[in-house]
């Protein structure tokens, strides 16, 4: 009952503000005004740090709310914004993006199922299914989802779930979203979109026919490198039931300071990923021609194989871009130190620009026969590009190269 009560409470908070633009939404969403009598009025959501709530009569939560690990209300107001963004009916934040990958899947599969997943796909996925999943029943499968009829033929009649990223990490694949949706649905099967590195503001898997969308909103969505979370988002009224309930049995819920922190950050998604991206390209074009650089992948670029593609399914083409530096590892980690501006770190999406070697890094536990079987030479730095001044980024770039 109580579920259900705040279940309609967001449809309702979306529904009044559906005719706005995303700007507007990522502002006001959830933190609707409250004049009601004992109400300060306040303009940003307060924190509510209370883990518990107290109630007037035995039998039922007074306010509706019971317990923190239940519902909060900072949270709430945070899952209402996100699920406004993506055009879901439903959003829930989580505290990882792994907490809110592993809930789908625990929420969605059973023992014996089998997932069909793009075989470019970030490592700690890969991981939560066959260090985790694959000890309780469930089997994976990789394909290369840039061929969605090919993609197709690695579904079998125990497919349950299908795992996808467009773009990829590191390499930036993206595969047709709509064409994919399409095979899911003929064949009964759930489609999950990791849609972290596009954000909500330049792609909505939702729109484009996927079930399940999950971020890690470590990355845009916060956008400052100071909050560990993650997001699911659905329009499915069973699905969101399910995904809702082991949340909580589970207990994978992000805090109220660190909702609060997110709420903060993702009100300026929209002028961050405008500058993530007008940055990102003027950069990878200063890359394609500098003659130490052996090849840029940036979807941005007319030189990516699938630059057609993004268009007809995103708006934008993110902040993430890799390229390929001529010479050995030795001199790519040479490169890598020399820089002054850039930080040498894992992670993506924050106002920093962060840049990394994934054979040694992020990518470091996969073998360097796979890792070359996908393209990851040893060569091949990922570059998160910030929001500074594009010219101090490019200036930094070329001090380390020459
Ligand atoms: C595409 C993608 N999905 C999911 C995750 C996991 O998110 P988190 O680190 O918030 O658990 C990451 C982390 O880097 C990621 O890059």
């Amino acid at each position: 009952m109580l579920y259900f009560q705040f279940s309609i409470l967001k449809i309702i908070n979306m529904n009044t503000t559906t005719k706005h633009g995303f700007s507007t939404r990522a502002i006001h969403v959830g933190e609707e005004l409250d004049f009601s009598e004992g109400a300060a009025g306040d303009v940003v959501v307060p924190i509510h740090l209370s883990t518990t709530f107290a109630r007037s009569k035995v039998a039922e939560a007074t306010t509706g709310y019971d317990y923190t690990r239940s519902l909060n209300p900072t949270r709430k107001a945070l899952e209402s914004k996100l699920a406004s963004l993506e055009n879901a009916k439903y959003g829930l934040a989580f505290s990882s993006g792994l907490a809110a990958e592993s809930t789908v899947l625990l929420s969605l599969l059973s023992p014996g199922d089998h997932i069909v997943a793009f075989d470019d796909l970030y490592g700690g996925t890969k991981r939560l299914f066959e260090g985790v999943f694959s000890n309780h029943g469930v089997t994976v499968s990789y394909a290369n989802a840039t061929n969605a009829s090919l993609f197709e033929k690695a579904i079998t009649p125990s497919t349950k779930l299908v795992w996808i990223e467009s773009p990829t990490n590191p390499l930036l694949k993206l595969s047709d979203m709509r064409a994919i949706a399409a095979i899911t649905r003929k064949r009964g099967v759930i489609l999950v979109v990791d849609n972290t590195f596009l954000s909500p503001y330049f792609q909505k898997p939702l729109d484009l026919g996927a079930d399940v969308v999950v971020h890690s909103s470590t990355k845009y969505i916060c956008g400052h490198s100071d909050v560990l979370g993650g997001a699911v988002m659905v329009n499915n009224d069973t699905y969101y039931e399910r995904i809702q309930y082991h949340q909580n049995a589970v207990g994978a819920v992000l805090a109220p300071f660190d909702s609060y922190l997110t709420l903060r950050g993702v009100k300026t998604l929209s002028l961050r990923m405008e500058q993530h991206q007008k940055n990102a390209l003027e950069v990878a074009q200063y890359l394609e021609n500098h003659p130490k650089v052996n090849r840029v992948i940036y979807p941005g670029l007319k030189s990516h194989p699938q630059h057609d593609l993004i268009k007809t399914q995103a708006s934008g083409f993110g902040g993430v871009l890799s390229f390929e530096i001529k010479g050995s590892i030795v001199d790519a980690e040479r490169f890598l130190e020399k820089l002054k501006l850039f930080i040498l770190a894992e992670s993506l999406g924050g106002v920093e620009s962060l840049i990394e070697l994934p054979s040694l890094m992020t990518h470091a536990s996969v073998s360097k026969e796979a890792r070359e079987l996908l393209g990851i030479t040893d060569t091949l730095i990922r570059v998160s590009i910030g929001i500074e001044d594009v010219k101090d980024l490019i200036a930094d770039l070329e001090q380390a190269l020459n």
